[in-house]
């Protein structure tokens, strides 16, 4: 199939990052508010129907690598028939997923089945009490659990953790001890400001100083080569079975290599996450308009794909008003 999604700087967008709903079960500080957010309306969300639509439309155009995310994908009833649905698709090479761990044994065995390999994990903290002051939620046992079913049914793992210098820097050391039995791969997240409180403080634990941290802490340790389009710059302590890597989510220094667009539960089109929604397929699809027009739509957003999201520095306040809940991440 021909790839037709390639923007003006030639990158070819080949990934589509899908959120499926803007609810969650946890209320991660750095996501959201502790009261939680004006969530969308059920009539706002695109229908499985009209994802699966949508789906198929991008996947002509030359996606070949969907990531489920949400708010918390599985809080959305009906979630497997849809990833099942998916599976269904030939051109498509690869259905991943973000969760925050609330996946039960019988759904990670039904997504072993749909051919999903590879699965992220959000997890601030191997501490009870902190995951509780992060997340807000008592939670940390079935998390951990659903991170050990899907290491034991031989699923690619990553964890995502967001380090914050005031919650979470004793968990650095812990956490890539834990990649020395486990072939999983850690990955430590600058803080963006997509928290719906409308603040943000510049992170201080930014790539750099995460990176001396850790080189302190364990000398020696490697690099090791990381993935086409990786948003992780990634790492290994020798003789450690899994690796460990910093994402620069806030220095965003891998821009360019982005390969990413974006749909939201709402059918907001964006095709850089600092950006503005470029167009919404939703509506696009309720005027009743055929594939044509989706596809035009899709492949002039894509050809205006901004060269990276710097052009929203100073903007933090501005973006601090978003959810990542909403965004999808
Ligand atoms: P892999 O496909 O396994 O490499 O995962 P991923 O990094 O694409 O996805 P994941 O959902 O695990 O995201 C990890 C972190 O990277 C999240 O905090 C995302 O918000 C962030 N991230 C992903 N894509 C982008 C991006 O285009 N720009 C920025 N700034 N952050 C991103
Ligand atoms: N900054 C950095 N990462 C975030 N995530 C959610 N909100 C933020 C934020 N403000 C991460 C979650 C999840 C991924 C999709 O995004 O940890 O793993
Ligand atoms: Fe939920 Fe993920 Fe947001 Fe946490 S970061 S509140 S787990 S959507």
């Amino acid at each position: 199939m021909e790839q037709k999604l390639i923007d003006k700087y030639g990158r070819k967008l080949d990934y589509l990052r899908l959120s499926v709903t803007d609810r969650c079960n946890f209320r991660c500080y750095y996501c959201m508010p502790e009261e939680g957010m004006n969530f969308v309306q059920r009539d706002d969300l695109l229908s499985y129907e009209e994802l699966d639509y949508l789906t198929r439309i991008f996947v002509d155009l030359g996606v070949r690598k969907i990531r489920i995310t949400g708010g918390e994908p599985f809080v959305r009833k009906g979630i497997l028939d849809f990833i099942e649905l998916l599976s269904k698709n030939q051109n498509l090479k690869e259905i991943t997923l973000t969760s925050n761990g609330s996946i039960s044994k019988a759904q990670i065995n039904q997504l072993a089945k749909f051919g999903v390999k590879k699965i992220n994990i959000s997890l601030d903290s191997l501490d009870p009490k902190r995951f509780y002051e992060i997340t807000r939620r008592d939670k940390f046992e079935e998390v951990m659990g659903c991170i050990k079913t899907l290491l034991s049914e031989d699923f690619n793992v990553k964890l995502n953790c967001v380090i914050d210098g005031k919650k979470n820097i004793e968990d650095i050391v812990p956490f890539i001890n834990l990649t020395k039995d486990h072939a999983l791969s850690v990955r430590f997240l600058e803080e963006m400001p997509f928290n719906g409180t409308g603040k943000f403080d510049i992170p201080e634990w930014n790539y750099q100083a995460l990176y001396n941290y850790i080189d302190s802490q364990f000398p020696g340790i490697q690099k090791i080569s990381d993935e086409s389009n990786s948003t992780s710059v990634n790492y290994k302590v020798p003789g450690f079975s899994g690796s460990f890597g910093i994402i620069p989510a806030f220095s965003r220094t891998f821009c360019g290599t982005c390969n990413r667009i974006r749909l939201s539960a709402t059918g907001e089109l964006r095709t850089c996450l600092y950006g503005p929604p470029v167009t919404n397929l939703r509506d696009i699809l309720r005027s009743g308009c055929g594939d044509d027009q989706l596809k035009s739509a899709i492949l002039e957003a894509v050809a205006n794909k901004a060269k990276d999201g710097f052009e929203a520095e100073n903007q933090t306040s501005n973006q601090a008003k978003n959810s990542m809940s909403f965004l999808g991440g």
